[in-house]
């Protein structure tokens, strides 16, 4: 597979402009610990969420993909689903403009069958608004399955009567059309809160991803924790399967 990053010129230097992934977990231990219900936590988490959106691109980031709702968080109390279902739509009604200003394209993955009306509508609004977007791709994944999502690709092509490698790939990554193909895999997963799995997230676009953890809660997670991730994945070597450049050249 190709080196999945890609270099651009900005300011008169070279800048790596990756895809990172992040799981945005601790937003309920975070409002717990301040005597908080759990839904100020995930409202913490979106104004987490914008501090990041505003450092992306300057850390060279061109896609960010965030897991927002996962389709087992449906499992979760009627309140607390409702209460991330209302942020949702807020903040997709609330950050159309700022998205557009700042030249930011989003897309939603996962089901939208599912999601309510209002919700999936306003979805689809912010989503038109911000098509022409080209300095960051914010993938937000909503009622998300990594497995449902293959699955469903899967599904798909085959009823088209075009079951191709490529044609599977377009379906799964549709969302990347017309962006450089190294942007439909993930070059870098974050998980916050001290867990470490990927909870059924990208398994197949981070099948090549470098993983880091930190136990710094999502609300918590600053420009600086991101700049520092980045940083830690520049430092890696990667090697996709092969030798790579230290071995190579010996
Ligand atoms: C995991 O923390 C986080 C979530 C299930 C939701 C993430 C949502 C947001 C950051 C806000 C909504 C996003 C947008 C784009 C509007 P947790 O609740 O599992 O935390 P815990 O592990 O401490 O319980």
């Amino acid at each position: 597979m190709q080196s999945v990053v890609s270099s651009v010129l900005r300011e008169g230097r070279a800048v790596q402009r990756i895809h990172v992934a992040i799981i945005m977990d601790g937003n309920g231990r975070w409002a717990t610990r301040r005597g908080m219900p759990r839904q100020a936590g995930h409202a913490a988490g979106v104004e987490a969420l914008g501090h990041i959106l505003e450092a992306a691109p300057d850390v060279g980031i061109g896609t960010l993909t965030v897991y927002a709702f996962s389709t087992d968080n449906w499992q979760r109390p009627t309140a607390e689903v409702n209460a991330l279902m209302g942020l949702l739509r807020r903040y997709v009604e609330k950050e159309t403009r700022r998205l557009v200003e700042g030249g930011a394209r989003l897309t939603v993955i996962g089901r939208r069958d599912r999601l309510p009306a209002d919700v999936a509508a306003a979805i689809g609004r912010a989503e038109r608004a911000t098509a022409r977007g080209t300095k960051l791709h914010l993938r937000v994944a909503v009622d998300y399955s990594a497995r449902d999502a293959i699955l469903a690709a899967a599904e798909t092509t085959a009823r088209s009567g075009e079951f191709t490698r490529e044609a599977f790939l377009r379906t799964l990554t549709s969302d990347a059309a017309g962006e450089p193909a190294n942007h439909r895999y993930v070059d870098l997963l974050v998980r916050t809160g001290g867990e470490k799995r990927l909870s059924d997230f990208l398994l197949w676009e981070c099948a090549y991803a470098e993983l880091y953890f930190t136990d710094r809660l999502w609300p918590d997670f600053s420009a600086e924790d991101l700049a520092t991730a980045v940083a830690a994945f520049h430092a890696r070597e990667r090697r996709f399967g092969g030798l790579g450049p230290s071995v190579s050249a010996a």
